[in-house]
């Protein structure tokens, strides 16, 4: 994924018209397409590579099982035609080690969640986020997830990985995190949806976006 715009969209519609009408409008604007279980499960897996043709994808299926398991999800995601996937780390190094091994197979990306960006992140998951980012150190991931909504988090992950991995971000727009404010805090790309696929016109939220982006302070 090539670092232009800095901005991913995340495709949750579920109608596939829809995606590839939204899709259509926003390519310009974005260095790749987030796709999750909405789309695929409602659309079929295919839906992957009609959008990978055009923008890399990155496919959030937030793996989290066995290691064999997590090998079998793996390949069927990048024969599906995408370039990276989410994947999480809390099930243990093994785990994360299997998805590593099959993206370097087929040299494709993998990102693990190393936070999340809605209330519910506090109960559990900030427990475990510093050390799932350390672990993802030498682990030869391409990056780590950490929520737009608390950037003292991705500030902090950031100190954790150094320059060392890339920081994706969700949370920007519907959720109510600030794009600029966020790259400023240490993230490389932002990830939205909502405030884009339900805008009556997606390139300009998208443009909106990256204009923030490009001239934050
Ligand atoms: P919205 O509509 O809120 O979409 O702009 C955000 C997208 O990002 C996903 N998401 C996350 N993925 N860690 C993740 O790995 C997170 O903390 C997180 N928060 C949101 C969400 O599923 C949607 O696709």
């Amino acid at each position: 994924m090539e670092k232009n715009n800095q901005l991913i969209l995340a495709l949750d519609v579920t109608e596939k018209n829809k995606a590839l009408d939204v899709a259509e409008k926003v390519y310009e604007y974005v260095d790749a397409v987030k796709i999750g279980y909405p789309l695929v499960l409602k659309t079929g897996i295919g839906i992957i590579e009609d959008i990978s043709s055009r923008v890399p994808v990155i496919a959030d299926f937030k793996v989290a099982d066995i290691p064999n398991t997590n090998r079998l999800i793996c390949e069927q995601v990048f024969n599906s035609g995408a370039d990276a996937v989410i994947v999480h780390g809390f099930t243990g190094r093994d785990s994360l080690d299997a998805c590593v091994a099959t993206a370097n197979e087929y040299n494709r990306q993998v990102f693990v969640v190393a936070d999340m960006s809605h209330p519910g992140a506090t109960e559990f998951f900030q427990q475990v986020s510093e050390k799932i980012a350390k672990m993802s150190l030498d682990t030869g991931v391409s990056g780590v997830v950490a929520p737009a909504t608390r950037t003292n988090s991705v500030e902090n992950i950031r100190k954790i990985i150094g320059n060392e991995l890339a920081i994706i971000s969700p949370g920007v727009g519907a959720q109510g995190g600030s794009a600029s404010d966020v790259i400023n805090k240490g993230a490389d790309w932002v990830i939205t949806g909502r405030s884009i696929y339900q805008s009556d016109s997606p390139d300009t939220e998208a443009k909106k976006v990256v204009q923030e982006i490009k001239n934050r302070n």
